[in-house]
């Protein structure tokens, strides 16, 4: 038998409870069919995300113990940065309470208006907090990103030809490129050390900065050391410095970097330094701890270090490859070839019957958390913003998230979830569409309400127990 082993034991477990179906079918309209309206008590498997909800080590609970909470001059954040500047190599480290705090202000800093930042694929709240200040993001994504199906091993690569077009293009408007490691929106796809080389030396060429998304990076460490033979000899922290010393801005979101919560700026840059210390005490809070707890940052400075570590972070991507491969045995549309971060289904060629207007991937995370529990999150249509014309800007990719919070989860959880796709992609006629019920303006899956366009979700349910499922 094939299967990923865990190279951790549990000694902290916290008690799961699913619901019957009818509760179920109840909470999802409460929700307005929005899997982040749920309450968790109401979730069997929570692959909404891997943002915080990462398991915390042994060593980590320790170490947050030993926290220095001091208002300036901790001792924790003194250790947090020391472990930083192993892993990252700059002479700065400037907190941020979580990644798109990072966002805020170095778009604050670095975006003026009219202003375009290449990047190889956006993130909702890094684009959102660079269109704040009047600068959009240019997606130099290579081609093979956009198909489901592919054997490419870094999908998430920036087009080294389409990003010195933009530099032709835009010269005197790119204030920075952005490299998001591994991409979250396309699946978690990671890019390579030589695509990363050839991005950072021609940004060297034009004197443009290179800005790191490392929120992600864990997971594309694995993949390097795995995917590209350069690196199958390399130990992750040389792969990490070999990859910070040629990125002159890095940030993090901590709640998945560093299996924590919070985040940072990591840079060498002395006067772009001094720029972003001046706006952390007015926005997170005093520069030695920038709005987060001294025991977070604690968690931060183990879970760094925990990360240099193959077995440690190889469970994730392992765990994601083995529900990636059983449900292509089992004929189901999934991002291929498996990514970081999670499992993502292709809503688009699960409901074909579907219309792109009626949120395909809202409607596939909906039917698969009335017949599971289990909270995945829209990432299509419902994450873009209206056209500036007012009509539905259809996303490139409509995917649901089952996200793989790193060692949370068991192989029998995921076999029970690897169970319910396929039953759902053998019943998928019966799933419908969905429409607008209350529509925020930005950033609409956070909020948006959803109705059925019919009574599908009722049909599935009969159908459901008529099968004998009703017990669980
Ligand atoms: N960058 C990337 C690549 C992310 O995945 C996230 C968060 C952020 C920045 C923002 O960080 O949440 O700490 O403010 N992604 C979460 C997710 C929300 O569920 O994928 P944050």
């Amino acid at each position: 038998m094939e299967f990923p082993l865990e190279m951790h034991k549990a000694s902290i477990i916290k008690k799961l409870e699913l619901k019957p179906i009818d509760e179920r079918l109840r909470a999802i309209k409460v929700a307005g069919n929005n899997t982040f309206m749920l309450s968790s008590r109401d979730v069997f498997l929570d692959m909404l995300t891997d943002s915080g909800t990462n398991a915390t080590s042994n060593r980590q609970l320790a170490a947050m113990l030993t926290a220095d909470e001091a208002y300036s001059g901790s001792e924790s954040f003194f250790r947090l940065e020391a472990v930083l500047q192993k892993v990252f190599r700059k002479k700065f480290f400037l907190p941020a309470h979580q990644g798109r705090a990072c966002e805020h202000i170095l778009s604050r800093v670095l975006i003026k208006p009219g202003d375009i930042v290449p990047t190889n694929y956006h993130f909702t709240t890094t684009r959102a907090h660079i269109r704040l200040q009047g600068g959009d993001f240019l997606e130099l994504f290579i081609d093979e990103a956009m198909k489901i199906n592919s054997n490419h091993p870094f999908k998430g690569n920036i087009d080294i030809d389409k990003l010195k077009q933009a530099f032709k293009d835009h010269k005197g408007k790119i204030p920075f490129v952005r490299l998001e490691a591994g991409t979250n929106l396309i699946g978690g796809q990671p890019l390579s050390l030589e695509n990363i080389r050839q991005t950072a030396e021609l940004c060297r060429g034009h004197g443009v900065p290179l800005m790191m998304d490392a929120s992600l990076l864990q997971d594309n460490l694995y993949f390097i050391k795995t995917r590209e033979e350069a690196y199958k000899d390399k130990s992750i922290l040389e792969i990490c410095n070999e990859i910070a010393d040629m990125i002159d801005i890095i940030y993090f979101s901590a709640r998945k970097f560093g299996a924590a919560r919070g985040g940072g700026i990591c840079l060498s840059d002395e006067r772009l330094a001094g720029q972003i210390r001046e706006l952390i005490p007015l926005f997170e809070g005093f520069i030695t701890y920038g709005g987060m707890s001294s025991m977070e940052l604690e968690a931060i400075a183990v879970g760094a270090e925990e990360t240099m570590d193959f077995d440690n972070i190889s469970q994730g991507p392992r765990f994601i490859k083995f529900m990636v491969d059983e449900l292509v045995k089992a004929g189901v549309p999934v991002v291929t070839p498996a990514g970081g971060l999670g499992v993502h289904l292709d809503a688009r060629s699960f409901l074909p019957h579907v219309r792109p207007q009626e949120f395909q991937a809202a409607s596939l995370a909906s039917a698969l958390y009335i017949i599971s529990g289990i909270r995945g999150m829209e990432r299509g249509t419902m994450a873009e913003d209206r056209n500036p014309d007012g009509a539905e800007h259809i996303a490139n990719l409509e995917l649901v998230r089952l996200a793989m919070p790193r060692r949370v989860f068991t192989i029998s959880h995921l076999k029970f979830a690897i169970d319910r796709i396929i039953w759902l992609w053998q019943n998928k006629e019966l799933i419908g569409g969905l429409k607008w019920h209350s529509e925020p303006k930005m950033l609409r899956f956070f909020f948006g309400e959803l109705d059925t366009v019919s009574d599908w979700q009722e049909r599935l349910v009969e159908k459901f127990e008529k099968e004998g499922y009703n017990t669980l």
